[in-house]
């Protein structure tokens, strides 16, 4: 196990990583079109491709940090993380299987998402609120953790850009109901109680029109 320790706002955070070998991306590629054994392949739902469907719900993997998504499939596995559609799928993989699984999708190229132009005043209170932050609310901007753009910061802080809006506003809405509870120190349950219904749907679309390489 590495420990991270860094400051943040005055607190210490110790964030736990999990340690990890590097995955195999070929055995990882079985992996997702033939599933764990026991549940539906992970093709069925993220694609070989790892795009994800925005109106099902079903997140974009391509692109994203390899160790975050071990903690995922991880914490679905051990029941850390609640999904009555996902965790089945991964039930009964071992941890050689989720590094590999990982690996492979983290190694996908990520096009940015094609979604039609959002509502220029909600993008912008979008953008103000991952960028700028709403002090006035103790909402600290969403880069400050998800890093310049939006694209993750190592294994601890995934990446946002070009996310599913639907996915994102569903993850908002799980932290802010206590169903999603598996981030270290509560960093993110914190945030999320604090966002309208409002701010969720605006930061959501216009992080999702992020390109996730962190591009303009
Ligand atoms: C039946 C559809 C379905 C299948 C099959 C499926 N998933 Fe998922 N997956 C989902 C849904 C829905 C979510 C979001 C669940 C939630 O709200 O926590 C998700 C979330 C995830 C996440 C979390 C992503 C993030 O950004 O935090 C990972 C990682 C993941 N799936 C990996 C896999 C892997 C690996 C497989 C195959 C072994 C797989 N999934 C199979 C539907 C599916
Ligand atoms: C203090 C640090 C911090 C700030 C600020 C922060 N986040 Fe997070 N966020 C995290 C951490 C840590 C995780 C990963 C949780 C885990 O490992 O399960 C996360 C995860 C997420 C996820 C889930 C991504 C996925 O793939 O499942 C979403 C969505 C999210 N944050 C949105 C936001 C938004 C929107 C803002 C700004 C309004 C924000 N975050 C600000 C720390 C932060």
């Amino acid at each position: 196990m590495q420990v991270y320790r860094g400051w943040l706002f005055g607190a210490v955070l110790a964030l736990t990583g999990v340690a990890h070998g590097a995955g195999d991306p070929e055995k990882g590629k079985l992996i997702v079109t033939a599933g764990d054994g026991s549940g539906a392949p992970c093709v069925a739902c993220h694609g070989l491709d790892g795009a994800g469907n925005d109106l099902a719900g079903f997140p974009r993997l391509a692109g994203m940090d390899a160790g975050y998504l071990v903690k995922q499939v991880r914490d679905y596995r051990s029941g850390a993380r609640k999904s009555a559609v996902m965790s089945p799928n991964v039930d009964d993989l071992n941890d050689d299987q989720i590094a590999d699984v990982a690996a492979y999708y983290a190694a996908l190229d990520t096009a940015p998402t094609s979604l039609p132009s959002g509502a220029p005043g909600t993008l912008a209170l979008g953008e103000a609120l991952a960028t700028k932050g709403d002090w006035d609310h103790y909402i600290v901007p969403c880069e400050t953790c998800h890093g310049p753009g939006n694209v993750g910061v190592g294994s601890d802080f995934p990446k946002l850009a070009g996310q599913h809006p639907t996915y994102i506003k569903q993850q908002l809405k799980a932290w802010k109901t206590g169903t999603r509870n598996n981030d270290p120190n509560h960093l993110m349950l914190a945030i999320a109680g604090r966002l309208t219904e409002t701010q969720i749907e605006a930061v959501a679309a216009w992080l999702a029109r992020q390109d996730p390489k962190g591009g303009k």
